[in-house]
């Protein structure tokens, strides 16, 4: 039996938000599981999710280790399902497995440097499935923290891209981690992009790493300037994280204008082109609006990591993860703003700050650091 700290996260009916490390035993691996001892591991948006939406982290109580905030009602209402359930956090991960089960899988894997994606990243220790494991050989694991969830959810954009018949796609939020990763593998893969972003440094940003087309919903041109990249590219399918107030409806509108520009009778009903956005992330948290005056041709659906290596084949996966281990010092590379160790994630200073998810400001969190 291996002991370590780690990051629990409880929220309880009455609004309480406990995010506190706690000493857990962690059994001997069984089958094809190893226990890898955790080294680096990034916070990402979807782990805040689990920390802070609606959390007065300002007032908060903090102590060493743990903090207890106070979570807006509705907010909390609206996650009645994990009330009083603790939630472990950080969903990927690097480090070395320092113990096997029997399965032959596992074994491989005994005392190699892997990257892992065990739901309990922020812990000193985690048990995860060896198929899911990627040995990261030569590269630290600093290096292989991030090889998963953006490498693939990106990977996953175009491979959906390509399956629903399109060779041009928009992004929003387009400066992030993610958006970076995309707009290097569009460039490789001859996909036109059209990136949205809203400062004039993460134009210049993705500008400078290649992108052909950045527009910035800042500008009092920008539907004018989306449209006109909608028109180059042939773009009409996007990929919104955003989520909340108008941007899924603002690239809909703007590919509706350019695809009834390019009609030659006016109908009633819009064009016929079909157009679709992918909601794929709530960094804005208000109600999604939508002023369906794009015809009748447009979808809004939701897209999730999960379910989409769920619908890939065997060698597709194989594929994309070999990718993603050939790709980490440049396709997938990551930068980090920080690096914390599991008391420190927890001082106001850092969580006021990386709450912020900001461009290129992502924390790296060192469980034994
Ligand atoms: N569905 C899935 O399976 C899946 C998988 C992976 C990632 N994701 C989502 O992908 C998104 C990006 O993840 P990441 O790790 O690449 O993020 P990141 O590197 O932390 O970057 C976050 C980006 O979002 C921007 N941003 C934050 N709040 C915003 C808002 N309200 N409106 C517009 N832009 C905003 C930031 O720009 P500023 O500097 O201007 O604030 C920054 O460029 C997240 O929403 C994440 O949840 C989803």
């Amino acid at each position: 039996m291996t002991t370590g700290r780690q990051l629990m996260s409880t929220l309880t009916a009455d609004g309480t938000l406990t995010l506190a490390l706690e000493e857990k035993d962690f059994p001997q691996p069984t089958g094809n599981q190893v226990l890898v001892k955790m080294e680096a591991a990034p916070i990402n948006p979807s782990d805040l999710f689990l920390m802070v939406t609606g959390a007065d982290l300002e007032n908060a109580d903090y102590s060493p280790g743990k903090i207890v905030a106070k979570v807006h009602p509705q907010i909390a209402a609206n996650q009645a399902s994990r009330h009083g359930k603790p939630q472990t956090v950080g969903n990927e991960g690097a480090g070395t497995v320092i113990a096997a089960g029997e399965g032959e899988m596992a074994q491989a894997l005994m005392g190699q440097r892997v990257s892992c994606v065990p739901g309990n990243a922020f812990s000193e220790y985690a048990i995860a499935e060896a198929m899911m494991c990627l040995p990261l050989g030569d590269h630290s694991s600093e290096e292989g923290a991030s090889s998963f969830v953006n490498p693939l959810t990106a990977l996953g954009f175009v491979e959906t891209a390509k399956r629903e018949g399109h060779d041009a796609i928009i992004h929003a939020a387009a400066a992030s981690n993610l958006g970076q990763m995309l707009n290097r593998i569009c460039q490789e893969d001859g996909l036109a992009l059209v990136n949205i972003v809203r400062k004039e440094e993460q134009a210049t940003l993705l500008k400078d790493q290649g992108a052909s087309h950045v527009v910035n919903s800042s500008d009092d041109d920008f539907e004018r300037q989306l449209a006109e990249a909608i028109s180059d590219t042939g773009a009409y399918l996007g990929y919104d994280p955003i989520g909340g107030g108008q941007t899924t409806d603002t690239c809909l509108r703007a590919m509706e204008r350019v695809a009834a520009s390019k009609m030659t009778e006016y109908s009633r009903y819009g064009s016929d082109q079909a157009k679709k956005m992918y909601i794929y992330g709530r960094l804005d948290l208000s109600p999604t609006i939508l002023t369906p005056t794009y015809g009748f041709g447009w979808t809004v659906s939701g897209w999730l990591l999960m379910p989409f290596l769920a619908s890939c084949d065997i060698p597709t996966m194989m594929g994309l993860r070999q990718r993603v281990a050939s790709g980490l010092k440049t396709t997938f590379a990551s930068s980090y703003k920080e690096r914390v160790g599991l008391e420190e994630m927890l001082t106001k200073d850092a969580i006021m700050d990386y709450s912020q998810m900001k461009t290129g400001e992502k924390y790296l969190v060192m469980p034994h650091g």
